[in-house]
């Protein structure tokens, strides 16, 4: 007989997580605010808030961690992280950070200014968030396709070249650069195609304008890429990586996701004068340039990772357990953004809650609901997360309204998988009953999710 899949390491570490009741999950989400992130982790069961920082590191990361070298100036584990990253995406300049926000911020600094416009695919919050608050504009050409979840096509997270177009020949003096995020975290973990990269590279140039690839998921990008376009069946991830990254001209990396580290970022870029740009930030923001806000211990356990997370088997195991919980999913009947993404699967609330109306979040109830029902955290990425229109100040309920579970790397079996299948089945078959969601007690004004505070209406 065929042998089943199973994963490409066994586990040597283990940490104990433990249920709670629902008296007890209904009293910490009165403290919380209704805001999951308000929760403190011993309050949750399986945490899908996030596939950020929340990974397990392999034996040889941790080894590579003993090694690290905490010179201030010149540290070893830099070079070995920087020669890492130019081995992986050609790129020669290399500045680390803290994480990804940091690099859009040393980046943005150099590069954004008040009136600029900036085009992409569904730019991720913090990247929006670092365009508007230095009064520029992001503007959205993401694939029309893209929202309509049910509907399954390979590439769901590529840029709408007509769209991109539009906006460059309307504006090409106020567009620093285009970013285009792989995977598209915001349209549900999905992909971007070489070719739409391609394509890309292609307007961009014709309007002499630099691309950046936001580039946090790029790995698992480069696995869908192998498995979908036929031209790159045969291609290494590692060949698919180098010949994505030939189309920018620099990246933003968040490493907490397929860096497979706990904290960590950089910035990489072909251009010496963004290099040189950037220098003038990260001194004052992050810290020295062969540091960043790394500790050296840090960026030698990235470099390891960075070159594990670029093989097939790693990516293949680890996208697989995601198609797994969407198989669940599917036997009852549960809509997401299909196909499955590569970091999560996005529950599309709208349909499922659709005795709640918009302006009572639906995602976010539903978020609610699900950690009632098991301890299961999910995260909402829907009209809270939007944020408001930075002009009209009206909350943004344009887009989609999704309940993410993201699945960390390495962290949970197919048992929790299981778990967080079922809960969301439970929550599923009361749907009708549920009728009211919630409203805003207090609010940020920017990146608001976090600390938004909320009052059910039921
Ligand atoms: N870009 C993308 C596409 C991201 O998903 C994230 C973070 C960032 C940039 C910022 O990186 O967190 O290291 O500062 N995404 C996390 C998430 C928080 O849960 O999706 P960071």
């Amino acid at each position: 007989m065929e042998l089943p899949f199973a994963e490409s390491w066994k586990i040597k570490m283990v940490e104990p997580i433990r249920k709670s009741t629902r008296e007890e999950r209904e009293e910490w989400l009165k403290e919380a605010h209704y805001n999951v992130f308000q929760l403190k982790s011993d309050q949750v069961y399986i945490d899908c808030i996030t596939d950020s920082g929340t990974g397990a590191m392999s034996d040889r990361q941790w080894a590579a961690m003993m090694t690290g070298d905490e010179a201030y100036a010149g540290a070893r584990s830099f070079y070995e992280l920087k020669d890492t990253i130019t081995r992986i995406t050609g790129f020669p300049y290399v500045i680390p950070t803290h994480q990804g926000r940091a690099a859009e911020n040393v980046l943005f600094s150099a590069l954004v200014k008040e009136g600029d416009i900036v085009p992409g695919n569904s730019h991720f919050d913090t990247t929006k968030g670092h365009i508007e608050s230095r009064k520029a504009f992001a503007v959205d050409c993401t694939v029309d396709i893209a929202h309509d979840t049910q509907l399954e096509a390979p590439f769901k997270g590529n840029v709408d070249i007509d769209k991109l177009e539009k906006v460059l020949s309307e504006n090409k003096d106020r567009v620093p650069f285009i970013i285009v995020t792989i995977t598209n975290n915001t349209a549900g973990g999905q992909p971007v195609s070489m070719q739409n990269l391609r394509e890309v590279r292609k307007v961009a140039d014709k309007y002499g304008k630099r691309v950046i690839f936001d580039s946090a998921r790029f790995a698992e990008n480069a696995y869908f890429i192998k498995s979908r376009e036929e031209e790159f069946k045969n291609a290494t991830i590692k060949e698919i990586c180098r010949e994505m990254f030939s189309l920018a001209d620099g990246m933003t990396m968040s490493a907490k996701k397929d860096g497979l580290v706990n904290m960590g970022g950089f910035i990489a870029t072909s251009h010496e004068d963004w290099f040189e740009g950037a220098k003038k930030y990260c001194i004052p923001f992050e810290g020295y340039l062969t540091y960043g806000g790394m500790n050296g211990r840090d960026m030698a356990a990235l470099a390891v990772g960075l070159d594990e997370n670029t093989e097939f088997e790693m990516l293949q195991t680890r996208i697989h357990q995601v198609e797994f919980l969407a198989s669940l999913l599917d036997e009852y009947g549960i809509p997401y953004q299909r196909p499955a993404g590569g970091h999560a699967i996005f529950v599309d609330a709208d349909l499922i809650l659709t005795n709640v109306p918009k302006e009572e979040f639906p995602a976010q109830t539903l978020t609610i609901e699900l950690y009632k029902e098991a301890g299961v955290r999910g995260c909402e990425i829907g009209y809270i997360l939007a944020d408001r229109d930075p002009v009209t100040r009206e909350n943004r309920f344009g887009g989609m309204d999704f309940v993410r579970l993201a699945i960390p790397r390495r962290t949970y079996t197919d048992n929790h998988i299981r778990v967080i299948a079922a809960a969301l089945k439970n929550v599923f078959d009361r749907r009708d009953r549920i009728t009211r969601g919630v409203r805003i007690v207090w609010e940020a004004e920017l990146m608001r999710h976090f600390t938004v505070q909320l009052e059910p209406l039921a």
